[in-house]
């Protein structure tokens, strides 16, 4: 299994893909944080900050992040903080779902290298890649066990910046993680697995057709676990 190091290095390393936000970007953005982290960030993509310092969340939204991880007595080196797509898209518009998967094999890697307890999913882009068919309004602030990975999806902290009233809904979910900690630590182990959901996991599936039976009958385990997993985890 790769190193944090060794995927950073990997993603620094890249070019030549042709995607656009690979080939405009100034410095591709890992992530970074504590490699045993118990909680895994994962917002969306670079913004311009980011791409100028090659680090993860340190323009405004970094800053309200900070503080958000502040609140619960931690700070950004407890934590591993990445994202869905590692180099900015132009113009910080939406990642689209090709790069989106382009970027899967990286974020995967780094799930897998760090085997976090809790994966904080910060925003729709995030959620929307590991968790089907929900509503970042209907379910911020629950916990959600989905093949055996227990999720936290909140609002981006950039949403808090255009409407002042989530930045007191980020605050109360943050406040909850320490007790989601606690309960995922207890949880018996079960088998995780990592896949992604959505449009860029059916493009993962086409791009691989070896693979197909696999994603097939994930497809369909994902189908009989959304009922369940629209209830609160704990
Ligand atoms: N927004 C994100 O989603 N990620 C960053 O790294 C910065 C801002």
């Amino acid at each position: 299994m790769k190193t944090l190091d060794q995927i950073a290095e990997e993603i620094r390393a890249h070019k030549g893909c042709g995607f656009e936000p690979c080939e405009t970007c100034t410095n591709e953005v890992p992530g970074e944080g504590n490699s045993n982290a118990d909680i895994m960030l994962i917002g969306e993509g670079p913004g311009k900050n980011e791409d100028l310092q090659g680090r993860p969340f340190v323009g405004a939204a970094g800053k309200l992040l900070d503080e958000l991880i502040e609140s619960i007595g931690l700070k950004r080196e407890d934590v591993f903080i990445g994202n869905v797509v590692k180099a900015r898209p132009p113009g910080n518009r939406d990642p689209k779902p090709e790069e989106i998967a382009h970027s899967w094999p990286w974020l995967r890697n780094q799930v897998a290298a760090i085997k976090p307890q809790v994966i904080v999913l910060l925003g729709r882009h995030a959620m929307d890649l590991f968790l089907p068919d929900l509503r970042i309004s209907a379910v911020h602030g629950q916990a959600k066990r989905y093949r055996g990975q227990v999720y936290y999806p909140v609002y981006h902290p950039a949403a808090a910046l255009y409407n002042g009233s989530l930045r007191q809904t980020l605050l109360d979910d943050f406040a909850k993680l320490p007790k989601v900690l606690e309960k995922a630590k207890a949880l018996p182990e079960t088998e995780v697995a990592i896949e992604p959901v959505g449009p860029a996991a059916e493009l993962l599936t086409k791009k691989s057709p070896a693979k197909e039976p696999v994603a097939a009958a994930s497809a369909q385990t994902a189908k009989s676990t959304t009922e369940p997993q629209q209830k609160p985890l704990f």
